[in-house]
């Protein structure tokens, strides 16, 4: 189906940006909304640009009667974890308060499909691996309690009304646009990739690992990476399925293999032919030590499968977008 229009609420944002690409290719008509707090307007080039806060009730309904978009995409949230510890009133403020702004604005003009951007953060250390979409919600971070707040208040929305949603939580976002137009440009940047492509061409100090002394094969945390295009992909999936009358979904997006922390490093001398300069550090509070997807769910629900996120793809497209954004 083409033609359908879908405001992104976080479209200038590094995944946002890169679904209303997707949406674009696919024929459909992205129109983005976003406060810049963190996003770019240079990464919005596929639709127009509203510029709004989706804690701002006005500013969301004029977009959504100027616009009539079929669903919405949600991805407008406060995400560095250490920043979620100092500031939690700004995290329950943006990230829940600010869903719930968005989805009863969305209701009351009739928009009643959302896939919200949600995170494996909200499981915790798991007792388990790979995690399945069952397994027990403890997020030990703020940031993750404010993923799992707005998905109970999902759940019990579609339960009461006429709503719909599809809650995608991501693992390890990674990579950049194939084409170099656009990828990840957080400030500050807490992603491992960007920064030991920055330690390996010296535009940082050394990378700081924190903790090898965990019970993985190399001692370092073990994580899911999955590329940003995929990710964006199983989007215009999970679109189409809730505008076909599909029910709710609540599924893991990450490729089912872990690599460690060390693997990735490898993975960026490869790319680029220099070492990654890094030193230990101590453990971090919050780390969970290893976390990767059972993807069984999200390959029946929505046949997707990732065609970027083995990890040389991923560490290319990024060293790809970096190495023209850093000027090298
Ligand atoms: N990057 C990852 O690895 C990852 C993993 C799991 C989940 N997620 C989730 O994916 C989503 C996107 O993450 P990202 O890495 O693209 O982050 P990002 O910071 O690049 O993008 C977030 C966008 O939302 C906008 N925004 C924030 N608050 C807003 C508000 N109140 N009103 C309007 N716009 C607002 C920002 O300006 C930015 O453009 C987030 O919800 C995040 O929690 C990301």
């Amino acid at each position: 189906m083409t033609g359908r229009t879908v405001l992104i609420a976080g479209g200038a944002g590094y995944i946002g940006s890169h679904a209303a690409k997707s949406l674009r290719a696919a024929g459909h008509n992205p129109v983005v909304f976003d406060n810049l707090s963190t996003g770019h307007e240079h990464a919005v080039r596929w639709g127009p640009l509203v510029r709004g806060d989706i804690r701002d009730p006005h500013a969301v309904r004029s977009a959504l009667r100027e616009h009539r978009p079929d669903l919405v995409m949600h991805f407008a949230a406060r995400i560095e974890v250490g920043e979620g510890e100092r500031a939690p009133a700004e995290f329950y403020d943006n990230n829940v308060a600010g869903s719930l702004n968005l989805i009863r604005v969305m209701m009351e003009e009739g928009v009643r499909s959302l896939v919200f951007s949600s995170t494996c953060a909200i499981y915790g250390d798991p007792e388990r691996l790979p995690l399945t979409e069952e397994m027990p919600k403890r997020p030990v971070s703020v940031y993750g309690r404010t993923k799992l707040m707005v998905e109970q208040m999902l759940e019990d929305i579609a339960h009461a009304e006429d709503f719909r949603f599809a809650a995608l939580r991501y693992f390890n976002a990674s990579g950049a646009d194939p084409e170099g137009e656009i990828g990840e440009e957080h400030e500050p940047e807490t992603h491992l990739i960007p920064n030991a492509l920055k330690a390996a061409v010296g535009l940082g100090g050394a990378m700081r690992l924190f903790g090898n002394d965990y019970p993985t094969p190399d001692g370092t945390n073990v994580r899911d990476f999955v590329h940003v295009s995929d990710l964006a992909d199983a989007h215009s999936l999970a679109a189409d399925h809730l505008v076909q009358g599909g029910g709710n979904l609540q599924l893991n997006l990450g490729v089912g293999k872990g690599v460690t922390v060390l693997d990735v490093l490898r993975a960026v001398e490869r790319a680029i032919g220099r070492p990654v300069p890094f030193e230990i550090a101590p453990r971090r509070a919050g780390d969970a030590v290893s976390l990767y997807a059972d993807t069984t769910r999200v390959s029946s629900a929505l046949a997707w499968r990732p065609h970027r996120s083995d990890l040389d793809t991923i560490v290319g497209s990024a060293w790809r977008f970096h190495r023209k954004s850093w000027g090298l």
